[in-house]
């Protein structure tokens, strides 16, 4: 059984002010995660102020929106899983598609960015998702195994089944129109199936696969009635720590019921 992952990426959203009161009434809202895992992952410079408010609540994961992939060096304006550890980050998003689609992120990218999360003792969720156009031409499949197959390069065994997939269908990112089930089970399968060829079955049976586009405390629980789908990364809903909460509730409360 995979333990359920809710993640909120704040995007570039609040300050470290505005971030500690967030965690503070999260808290209050949620004082216990049970048996599901809850991490959220706020800018770089709300990542000091987040892990204070935690101080040592095991409740609550931390994580970042990006890493570089080097430790250190001349590479000016990023910042390397090293520095993130000591922030006390345990997991980081790569590839998100808004760094792809404004910033240019490639493939290889998100590959080195995993493999240095990796290095540095930081849990990876590599993020992939087709756009409106390739899923109008049929390339949705195509694009995701591409994503997948690129990211997950010369990554085996123990590391590889500590990885998170998030499928995020560009369409569905900030547009209040979320996949259907209908839609997303298709290609959370596709994803395992992948794995397992990289990897064989044991492996791929251990990587936790979320869904992200449009997820609210309304419409989470259709999601998490699939097998297939073990968890979310929301955006928007993720802001106001009462709407995280819920959603949280939801997840924690919510069972599979199909296949
Ligand atoms: P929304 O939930 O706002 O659609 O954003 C999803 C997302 O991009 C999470 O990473």
């Amino acid at each position: 059984m995979r333990t359920r992952f809710l993640i909120g990426n704040w995007k570039m959203n609040k300050t470290a002010t505005e971030a500690g009161a967030f965690v503070r009434r999260l808290t209050q809202e949620l004082p216990t995660s049970e048996g599901i895992q809850v991490g959220f992952a706020p800018p770089f410079t709300a990542l000091h102020a987040a892990h204070e408010a935690l101080g040592s609540s095991p409740d609550f994961l931390l994580g970042a929106q990006d890493v570089y992939w080097e430790d250190k060096g001349a590479f000016t304006g990023e910042v390397s899983g090293t520095m993130l550890k000591d922030l006390g980050c345990q997991f980081v998003l790569v590839g998100h598609s808004e760094r792809r689609q404004y910033f240019g992120e490639q493939d290889s990218w998100t590959n080195q960015k995993v493999l240095a999360a990796l290095r540095n003792g930081i849990q990876p969720v590599l993020c992939v998702g087709e756009t409106l156009h390739d899923r109008d031409t049929n390339q949705t499949d195509h694009v995701i195994q591409r994503q997948v197959r690129a990211g997950l390069a010369g990554i085996e065994g123990q590391h590889l089944e500590s990885m998170v997939i998030a499928y995020e269908p560009v369409w569905a990112i900030g547009t209040g129109r979320a996949a259907s089930p209908e839609q997303a089970v298709p290609v959370h399968r596709l994803i395992r199936q992948t794995i397992n060829e990289l990897s064989g079955a044991e492996a791929g049976s251990r990587v936790r696969i979320l869904y992200g586009g449009s997820v609210t405390p309304h419409n989470i629980a259709e999601f998490l009635a699939s097998e297939e789908i073990d968890g979310a990364l929301v955006g928007g809903a993720c802001l106001d720590p009462v709407s995280f909460a819920t959603l949280a509730k939801v997840a924690i409360g919510s069972k599979p019921t199909t296949a």
